[in-house]
């Protein structure tokens, strides 16, 4: 998500967190922002945009602070404006603090705050922070040790570095989850959220594990646990180049956000599930009797986010019995629908920007229905123009095809259809406890080789190939389809696995790659009878199903890509797995440019 870069040593402290900046901006931002520690006090600088706007604001600042902190944010709590940026400073202005992550019970530390006389001045989880310092350094004597009291109190994932103007030539640097790195150097010391801003400085680097704090000063770094007790870690050398090392070590960003998706969606559900399984989506700001109003849900999205509206809207009618419509954006904003009473239009876009979507909204807003959006960027027009909005979380995504920002999408749309239900009264039995454990299953399978290579060099070479499933395993099979074409360019067709005997049939012959989609028991026997028919006129038949279906196909299945059984109603996320690396192996066998595939935008913007 957001970037972070710290430094203290002997040199001005602003030219590397510019540069540091600069190295993180693929990471994605939307505001940027530095606090120096001057000999007179705590300078801030932070401006909404581009971090040129903040190279501007700084290019006739002649401070000599050999300490400081930077940041670029990708906004999460409040939308992307200079009082938003970071760094956030306490109510005194001498501690400034930058952070990675989300502060899960910020808002309960920010009311005790308050009622303590703290003045807030953003609307951002971070701000917390320094807040918290500026309260604990009233009885500690350090800003370490004010940093580890805050550690205590601090729920959530996140990173932050932090200053005190009270002792300039200290850095303290907080690790919980996202990660957090040191360059060491001599006489110098550098922080980072990742290795890129480290590299033309130093190869000696420091990775923060989770509940760490290190104290860094201009002649060395020394790490602490949680409890407070020292840490002995000698640093590693790095031998990867800059540009490896902003995709993380993955070959392309598609695969580093494929890998990334356990992750997003811990942050997707974060917050939104309580310690005793209830759903807490607050932020739509909706009573239940609001939600048991609804009486049509419209879908509008494009590409991947219209696929996932599919399966939102399948969860949605299944779990709530709320009648819904899908529509492609494109054709939604011509095609004249009829607005029923007690409509509610549902706008997904991982980029709140897409034109198409767009107009479908301020069609539906004109007629008066209300709007919810489903986006992944804050202060998006989507965002701003949407009644409601919740957010997927899935942190910049920078891969053209979509991937995490997709499963997110699906991650969301369920709680939403659960919400829905529940308001309705209708029982949704261990639906949230599923959800959570997709996470840590999504991990495991990750780690796995699951043979996925072997079939992209099977399918490398040929014209065509279809998708088939049943259900939202149909929509599964469309999203894989569109992720197989757009970085591959092979064409493929996903189809409704029961419809291709009424024509799409009579293209299937000898040794054609069919790709099975099945994600849960409710059709087998359908499903699998559809499967034989494929089979029985010679095609080659790669089934992506459950590791406790797959036994009940083999007959019908040349190779089996299997996942591990879930309630089927959050299997979608898990299935969208080996759809998405299917089609990156099989990219990467044509030895084509994946992240950025040919004719093709990471936003669409024009209609
Ligand atoms: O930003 P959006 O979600 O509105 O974008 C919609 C589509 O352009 C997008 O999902 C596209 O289909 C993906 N690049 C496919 O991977």
């Amino acid at each position: 998500m957001c970037g972070i870069v710290g430094y203290v040593g002997a040199d001005r402290a602003l030219p590397f967190l510019l540069e540091g900046l600069r190295s993180l901006e693929y990471r994605g931002y939307d505001s940027a922002g530095v606090a120096l520690v001057e000999p007179d006090g705590i300078r801030v600088h932070k401006v909404a945009g581009r971090l040129d706007r903040l190279v501007e604001a700084v290019q006739d600042f002649d401070g000599t602070a050999a300490c400081g902190i930077g940041h670029t944010r990708w906004a999460t709590h409040g939308p992307p404006t200079d009082h938003n940026a970071h760094p956030h400073t306490d109510c005194t202005g001498r501690v400034a603090a930058v952070h990675n992550g989300i502060i899960e019970n910020y808002r309960a530390l920010k009311e005790r705050l308050v009622a303590r006389g703290h003045q807030f001045r953003s609307e951002t989880d971070t701000e917390v922070i320094p807040h918290l310092l500026e309260e604990h350094l009233k009885t500690v004597p350090d800003l370490a040790r004010a940093a580890q009291a805050a550690m205590r109190e601090l729920e959530g994932a996140y990173a932050f570095l932090a200053v005190s103007a009270d002792d300039p030539g200290t850095l303290v640097a907080v690790r919980e989850a996202s990660p957090l790195v040191i360059g060491v150097g001599t006489t110098s010391q550098y922080v980072a959220s990742d290795l890129p801003a480290l590299l033309p400085y130093t190869r000696r680097a420091l990775v923060l594990d989770n509940g760490e704090l290190a104290v860094v000063r201009p002649n060395g770094v020394t790490l602490y646990t949680r409890a407070g007790d020292p840490v002995e870690r000698e640093p590693f050398l790095v031998t990867w180049t800059a540009e490896q090392a902003s995709r993380g070590g993955y070959p392309h960003f598609m695969l580093k956000e494929i890998h990334e998706q356990p992750d997003a969606w811990a942050d997707c559900l974060r917050g939104r599930i309580d310690g005793e399984g209830r759903l807490l989506l607050t932020e739509l700001g909706l009573e239940p009797e609001d939600l048991a109003g609804v009486r049509l849900l419209q879908f509008v999205a494009a590409g991947t986010a219209y696929h996932a509206a599919l399966i939102g809207a399948a969860l949605v009618e299944r779990l709530a019995r709320i009648p819904t419509r899908v529509d492609v954006a494109s054709e939604f904003r011509y095609r004249d629908p009829i607005w029923a009473p007690g409509t509610v239009v549902v706008a997904v876009s991982q980029s709140g920007e897409t034109a198409d979507t767009l107009a479908s909204v301020r069609l539906a807003k004109g007629r008066g229905v209300p709007v919810w959006a489903v986006t992944n960027v804050v202060g998006s027009t989507l965002a701003r123009e949407a009644d409601r909005v919740l957010y997927t979380r899935a942190g910049p995504e920078v891969a053209v095809a979509s991937t995490k920002a997709y499963t997110t999408q699906l991650l969301v749309l369920t709680l939403l259809a659960h919400a829905l239900a529940l308001a309705a009264d209708r029982p949704t039995g261990t639906l949230l406890a599923d959800l959570m454990g997709l996470p840590h299953a999504a991990a495991s399978w990750l780690e796995g080789d699951h043979g996925i290579r072997t079939v992209a060099e099977r399918i490398r070479s040929v014209p065509s190939l279809f998708y088939i499933g049943r259900g939202v395993d149909y929509a599964l099979a469309l999203e894989g389809q569109l992720k197989l074409k757009e970085i591959s360019y092979i064409h493929a067709e996903a189809y409704p696995a029961g419809e291709l005997k009424h024509g799409t049939l009579a293209l299937i012959e000898a040794g054609v790659p069919v790709v099975a989609v099945v994600s849960g028991p409710s059709l087998l026997p359908k499903v699998h009878s559809n499967i034989q028919e494929v089979k029985a006129r010679g095609a080659w038949v790669v089934g992506i199903t459950t590791d406790r279906l797959a036994a009940e196909l083999t007959d019908v299945l040349d190779v089996v890509v299997p996942v591990p059984a879930r309630d089927e109603r959050v299997m979608p996320a898990l299935m969208a797995l080996p759809l998405q690396l299917l089609a990156y192996e099989t990219a990467v066998a044509r030895g084509l440019d994946v992240d950025k595939p040919r004719n093709l935008a990471k936003s669409v913007t024009v209609e």
